[in-house]
């Protein structure tokens, strides 16, 4: 019997129909997928077992007995944990109490601060975040972020425990444990919900699938085993098809395009020495290592986010890059980051404000001669070509899927048309069919005579859509990669050992 199963779920949110008619049951022990495209309904279905969103319609039940979670603390108490998309986490806290938000043990009227840490540090062991607990949550990165989440979900010693993209945000190696950790649980008959838009990891985790599109189940619990990648995207996708994905040759620069991105033997203390690299405008080159090697490092420092120690970064130009983003992006750099709670998305903007942010507020351009209605057509343009997928340019931007908001985030850098284009994890969480097309995207905006530069926790993103891969060790470059040389298996190799 299932434990928790949710039944006939409809939901609907202004216009927006985000449910038709959906349900999922969780078994004790099964780690159970529910997959689709951006917007199909995953979290909205999740928040509704979880007590963060109240159905229109449909029934959910726990232990065969029909339930109403009145918040998520409520499911917690009801044995049911819940990992979000969007981390609901408090920056100025610490990890401690952040891990305990509503109650943690206590000694006499007191929070018990040390019982709490020590309750607390097999779990953070396990899933390998090794910061101590009295760290400001604001301080972590976001891969640390996502797993505190984790930890907090853990530490309820759940029955079911449902995860919204949890790795997404993660590198191989955490991810891996985290895996094994999910492994765990199952064999100590937790029942498991896993949203993911990374394939690989959902087809060797998983029991069973459930697959949404555009609100309604079109495939239910089918037996893992007895599907293939393939039969999986095409449930998700219906009669879409992802589009092929081949790598362009390296065209010549554009003659209007400007030169190259030149690093001169950069060094920032403590995270990056002797760093030299020149980035050919029409070329995509790849920065890729562990967290903390100096690919991310390297990417700041372009960005203005860093000061180089020694040597110089100039920019297509010829200017030298300045400090800050702002001045950064008056320069012509884009910063399109999978982080898209720090970096920028005003999310109770429309999306058409989103889009035109950059292009029309912060360069001034055409700001002042364009109407509404024409950044808005320009905000619709853009949304076409990446099937977004909202009510209107209009909607709230805060009120779109993860994946959709991530779409805007690169739209509006996209709209800028910067003269160097910095894409750190620019698909976080996006569905396979929008992934190619948002690669497209970004190869054609390179095309066109921009410098690009992208980090990615994505090995196969880093190898099918880079021209070149620097690959980074220990706050060094060991290997720049290319041609045959550029595989899955070579990036991993240097990234992990520094030689391939
Ligand atoms: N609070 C809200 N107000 C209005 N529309 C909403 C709201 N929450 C979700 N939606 C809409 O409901 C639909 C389903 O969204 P949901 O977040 O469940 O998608 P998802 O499958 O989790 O997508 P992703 O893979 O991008 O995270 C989307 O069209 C979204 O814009
Ligand atoms: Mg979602």
């Amino acid at each position: 019997m299932a434990i928790l199963e949710a039944r006939n779920i409809g939901k609907t949110y202004g216009g927006v129909v985000a449910l038709k008619e959906a349900g999922i049951h969780v078994e004790a022990g099964t780690v159970h997928a529910l997959l689709g495209e951006n917007g199909a309904g995953k979290s909205t279905l999740i928040k509704i077992m979880s007590g963060a969103v109240t159905p229109d319609r449909g029934s959910l039940t726990l232990n065969g007995r029909q339930v109403r979670f009145r918040n998520t603390g409520d499911a917690a108490q009801h044995g049911v944990a819940v990992v979000s998309q969007e981390l609901n986490l408090f920056p100025d806290l610490d990890i401690l109490a952040n891990l305990y938000p509503v109650t943690g043990p206590r000694r006499g009227p007191f929070l018990d601060r040390t019982g709490m840490a020590q309750a607390a540090a097999p779990v953070l062991d396990q899933l390998g975040l090794n910061v101590p607990v009295r760290t400001r949550l604001g301080d972590l990165s976001l891969a640390q972020r996502q797993l505190v989440e984790i930890a907090r979900a853990l530490l309820t010693k759940p029955r079911v425990l449902i995860l919204d993209e949890p790795t997404s945000a993660l590198e191989q190696a955490s991810a891996d444990r985290l895996l094994n950790v999910v492994r765990v649980l199952c064999e100590h008959q937790v029942g498991v919900v896993f949203v993911s838009h990374i394939l690989e990891e959902v087809m060797a985790l998983s029991d069973v699938i459930t697959v949404l599109r555009n609100g309604e189940v079109v495939m239910e619990a089918q037996d893992r085993k007895s599907l293939s990648m393939p039969e999986v995207v095409a449930a998700m996708l219906g009669d879409k098809t992802v589009q092929a994905q081949e790598k362009p040759t390296l065209v010549a620069p554009q003659e209007t395009a400007g030169g190259e991105l030149r690093i001169v033997d950069a060094g920032s203390r403590g995270a990056l020495s002797g760093v030299s690299l020149t980035v050919r405008p029409g070329e995509i080159l790849g920065l890729a290592g562990l967290a903390g090697s100096g690919h991310q490092a390297t990417l700041e420092l372009v960005a203005g986010l860093r000061r180089a120690d020694t040597g110089e970064v100039r920019l297509p130009s010829g200017r030298r890059a300045p400090n800050g983003l702002r001045r950064s992006i008056a320069a012509g750099v884009a910063v399109v980051s999978g982080d898209r709670r720090r970096f920028g998305l005003m999310l109770d903007k429309p999306i058409w404000e989103n889009i035109a942010q950059v292009r029309a507020v912060a360069l001034g351009r055409d700001g002042a001669f364009l109407r509404r209605t024409a950044l808005r057509a320009r905000a619709r343009d853009h949304g076409e070509r990446m099937s977004l997928r909202c009510s209107s340019v209009d909607q709230r931007t805060g009120l779109l899927s993860g994946g959709n908001q991530q779409k805007v985030v690169l739209a509006k850098w996209l709209d800028a048309e910067p003269s160097v284009l910095l894409l750190d994890d620019p698909t976080r969480g996006v569905d396979v069919g929008a992934k190619a097309e948002m690669h497209t995207l970004i190869r054609s905006a390179t095309q066109a005579g921009t410098v690009t530069m992208l980090c990615s926790t994505d090995v196969e993103e880093l190898a099918s859509l880079c021209d070149r891969v620097a690959v980074f060790y220990r706050g060094k470059i060991a290997a720049i990669l290319e041609g045959e040389t550029l595989t899955q298996h070579t990036i991993l190799e240097l990234m992990n050992t520094g030689e391939s």
